[in-house]
């Protein structure tokens, strides 16, 4: 209920009153250098930062976060900054996945362990922005994101170079001798013009993205560039109106509903959004208590059209995207399947949000009756090799594979497929399915982006640039291929992935949604009686708080006991 009492303020638990520890801890907010206005009814927005410059995806976010303290103060309020764990996409090992709980912990706790009355969350990299959502939709106090944009479209040789992407494709051609070393050293310093995230539609902007059609951002948010001036603008806009939403008591709770969901997961199909998307969206979920499912995926993937003309599924580069209009021009595309009635964070509906919405660049933000695709960017697979499904996004495959019988080759683990997949007398041809085990949650440890299997040495060199690969893996947002990721349960806790042999014949059919491994019932049940366990990575502290709680990729790899709680 919509309240101006400053009595009413969470705040004012530790601040006002007459006891020793009100007044000590007036005292030490005042050593900061405030003067005592400060604790007139104001009400105190934490600013939750993720900078780190061991993260040069979100390393202008103290910047950002000045701009939203401009607003906060415009509007009433008293801003505090403060950090947490970062996760840099480039630099954690084994994977940021491995941390992106404890982020969502550290972010949680550190607001609901503080005097804070609203939060304005600033996030960028992959898993800063799941991670950050995770923890606010469980404090649930008002929150809003400001997301740190795309960094500046790179560019070689006079021609767009996004990151990721374009990175993969040139660095096979120098792995096969047609990219010289000087070229590579040149196109290290073109790749990444500026802070911000990767300039496709990886699993940053795919976020993003989200992020705004669940109505956690002030509407186009997730598109502007990382350094362009309307980000500071964005972020002082959202300073302002955390106040107000304090006022309101908007919190995520009423923003995070089913409706807003299925807008998401429907943005995400429009937007050929990353196949990590599906992992987090079902964690969130699991935090804001919303039952959602693999198959919900799936049903809304069959009826949302691909729209949106970026790579690594398109042609262009996010700073395209948001020239063209962004996310409120995809929503507005798709307002005939929404529920425009859902509220989001600036106090108006998704239908109100984009009424007024234009679109600039029909070549890059496709018409709903003219899509790229009839169908989303994501599906989910079903079969005996999945049991409880994997994803593919077959925008970014090859067609002729999507549809595919062959026999695989095996490796059984990340470590071997790095050592032999460039030797040029691996037994596999155009028709072989590639199949690596041992990526998921349990088996990596953590579930890394090792899903996109380089295409082996032996195939490039007899011009065949993609194969049918199948894993327990995640994959980069920015890569691309026919990849079978996520596949569930994992191979390291006996699911039917671990017992695929070389030489078995596997099928997969993406239009009829089947991933197959060709053997009889009981071939399969006897093979299953005899897995065994490795060993767990860990024995002792985070990583074995790790393996001991996470769940599996179709319940969103978060920890059992960090989902909601039935009231
Ligand atoms: Fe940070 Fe791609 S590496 S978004």
């Amino acid at each position: 209920m919509a309240s101006d009492d400053p009595s009413k303020l969470r705040s004012h638990v530790w601040f006002n009153g007459r006891e020793y520890y009100n007044f000590s801890r007036r005292a030490n907010l005042r050593s900061l250098g405030f003067n005592r206005d400060i604790f007139k009814g104001k009400p105190v927005i934490g600013i939750c930062n993720s900078w780190s410059e061991l993260n040069n995806c979100n390393a202008h976010l103290r910047q950002v976060a000045d701009a939203v303290k401009r607003g906060v103060w415009e509007a009433g309020g008293f801003p505090l900054e403060f950090p947490t764990i970062s996760l840099g996409e480039q630099f954690m090992k084994p994977t940021t996945m491995l941390f992106r709980n404890l982020m969502a912990m550290d972010v949680e706790e550190s607001i609901r362990a503080n005097p804070l009355d609203g939060v304005v969350l600033l996030c960028g990299c992959d898993k800063t922005t799941p991670a950050q959502l995770m923890g606010a939709a469980s404090a649930d106090i008002p929150a809003i994101f400001v997301t740190g944009g795309p960094s500046l479209s790179g560019n070689y040789k006079n021609k767009p170079f996004g990151t990721g992407t374009d990175g993969r494709k040139i660095f096979d051609l120098y792995r096969t001798g047609q990219v010289s070393e000087e070229e590579m050293i040149e196109i290290e310093g073109c790749m990444v013009r500026s802070a911000g995230h990767c300039t496709v539609m990886g699993t940053a902007s795919t976020m993003a993205s989200i992020t705004e059609a669940l109505g956690m951002t002030l509407p186009g948010c997730a598109a502007i560039p990382a350094v362009d001036s309307r980000r500071y603008a964005m972020a002082e806009l959202s300073g302002k109106r955390i106040v107000s939403m304090v006022r309101e008591d908007l919190k995520p709770s009423k923003i995070l509903t089913r409706e807003a969901f299925e807008n998401a997961v429907m943005v995400d199909m429009a937007i050929g959004g990353s196949t990590n998307a599906v992992v987090h969206l079902l964690a969130i979920a699991g935090r804001a208590g919303v039952k959602l499912t693999l198959e919900d995926f799936d049903a809304i993937s069959r009826k949302t059209p691909f729209l949106v003309n970026v790579r690594p599924s398109g042609e262009h580069l996010m700073e395209e995207f948001f020239h063209a209009g962004g996310v409120p021009v995809v929503m507005k595309e798709l307002l005939p399947l929404l529920h425009r009635d859902s509220i989001t964070v600036a106090g108006s509906t998704i239908g109100e949000n984009v009424a007024s919405a234009e679109c600039f660049n029909r070549d890059v933000i496709r018409a709903l009756d003219a899509p790229l695709h009839p169908t989303g960017g994501t599906v989910v697979l079903g079969g005996n090799l999945c049991p409880r499904g994997a994803v593919i996004k077959p925008i970014a495959a090859s067609p002729h594979l999507c549809k595919h019988r062959g026999k695989a080759y095996v490796f059984e683990n990340y470590q071997e497929m790095h050592d032999s997949v460039d030797s040029m007398d691996l037994p596999i041809d155009k028709d072989t399915v590639l199949v690596m085990k041992n990526g998921g949650p349990i088996g990596a440890p953590g579930f890394p982006e090792w899903g996109h299997i380089p295409m082996p040495k032996v195939l490039l060199a007899q011009g065949v640039s993609d194969c049918v690969r199948i894993s327990d893996a995640r994959m980069s947002g920015t890569s691309f291929g026919t990849v079978v990721l996520h596949v569930t349960p994992e191979s390291a806790i006996g699911g039917p992935l671990a017992v695929v042999r070389t030489g078995d014949e596997i099928e997969l059919d993406v239009e009829a949604r089947k991933l197959n491994l060709l053997i009889s019932e009981e071939e399969m049940t006897s093979r299953l009686a005899a897995f065994k366990p490795a060993p767990p990575h860990y024995k002792r502290g985070y990583g074995k708080l790790f393996l001991d709680h996470v769940t599996q990729a179709d319940e969103g790899c978060d920890f059992d006991f960090l989902h909601r709680l039935e009231e």
